[in-house]
């Protein structure tokens, strides 16, 4: 591969997410270590109260990897919109046969989704900030609650690098209905993560070889230029500070600013 950037007609311009973003930094050792290190941990305060939560992307790729790779029992579940891209999906089959682990697929009610897109239409998301979150309500917040149910704590790939309302992720905080939400790469920069999966030659979306380098539903992301924030190919149409589908609650500026969460 070249790691040149290149089109070809009529498709999406593409480079190697791998020659683009992995470097080795100082720290990473130290940085990888500490995230074994809690993940071993959640399993002993949490036991099959625990679950990792997969976007599929390329951070919960690497935790993925780490859950099999030190053989921890930790359940892996992922939340399937109804409108992800193929090259999301194509990542659960691949899971399987690599490390022999299921991934838990929930889906929104049909019926739900059914009477939301009759009513308000397949891409309603665009119209304003209320249907937009009505559409995450229907296809992400109510499969979510299906998904931790009976769960204490939850696995996320939530980096403070990824936005400025993450700035101040920990590694370990309360969820807003009282379950630990475990950041265990809280400290990762982007660096990391494809240096890391470059090491393991780990299995990645497709998509983030085409500038994707936050994924969620297909209409709601979409590449970004050089330059852009890590998240603007997210809901790009809306404030920066409303870039967010309630999954996580906000790691506000305010907290910042006070240090709240720290
Ligand atoms: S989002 O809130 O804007 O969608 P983002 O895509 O940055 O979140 O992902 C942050 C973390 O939220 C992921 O690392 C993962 O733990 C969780 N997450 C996001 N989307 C999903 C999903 N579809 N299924 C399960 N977990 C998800
Ligand atoms: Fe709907 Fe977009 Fe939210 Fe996905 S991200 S649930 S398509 S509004």
């Amino acid at each position: 591969m070249s790691g040149e950037v290149f089109a070809l007609p009529g498709a999406a311009p593409s480079a190697s997410a791998i020659k683009l973003y992995a470097r080795e930094t100082a720290g990473f050792a130290e940085r990888l270590a500490k995230t074994v290190e809690l993940l071993q941990e959640a399993v002993l305060d949490h036991g099959d109260g625990l679950l990792q939560s997969s976007s599929l992307g390329a951070e919960d790729m690497v935790i993925t990897d780490l859950i099999a790779r030190h053989k921890l029992p930790i359940a892996i579940a992922t939340l399937d919109t109804g409108r992800l891209h193929a090259e999301t999906l194509a990542l659960l089959p691949q899971i399987e046969a690599r490390y022999g682990l299921k991934v838990a697929v929930y889906s929104p009610v049909n019926d739900a989704v059914v009477t939301f897109v009759r009513v308000r239409g397949a891409d309603a998301m665009y119209e304003s900030l209320a249907l937009r979150k009505e559409c995450c309500a229907i296809r992400k917040l109510e499969p979510l609650s299906r998904m931790l149910d009976g769960r204490t704590a939850w696995i996320t790939g939530l980096r403070r690098e990824q936005s400025s309302n993450r700035a101040v992720v920990p590694f370990s905080e309360p969820d807003h209905q009282g379950r630990t939400k475990l950041n265990v790469l809280a400290d990762w920069s982007w660096a990391d993560v494809w240096h890391y999966i470059a090491t393991y030659d780990l299995p990645f979306n497709a998509l983030h070889d085409q500038f994707m380098p936050s994924i969620g539903c297909a209409p709601c992301t979409r590449a970004i230029s050089v330059g852009e924030d890590f998240r603007s190919g997210r809901w790009w149409w809306e404030s920066e500070d409303a870039k967010e589908c309630g999954l996580h609650k906000s790691h506000s500026n305010e907290e910042l600013k006070t240090g709240a969460s720290a």
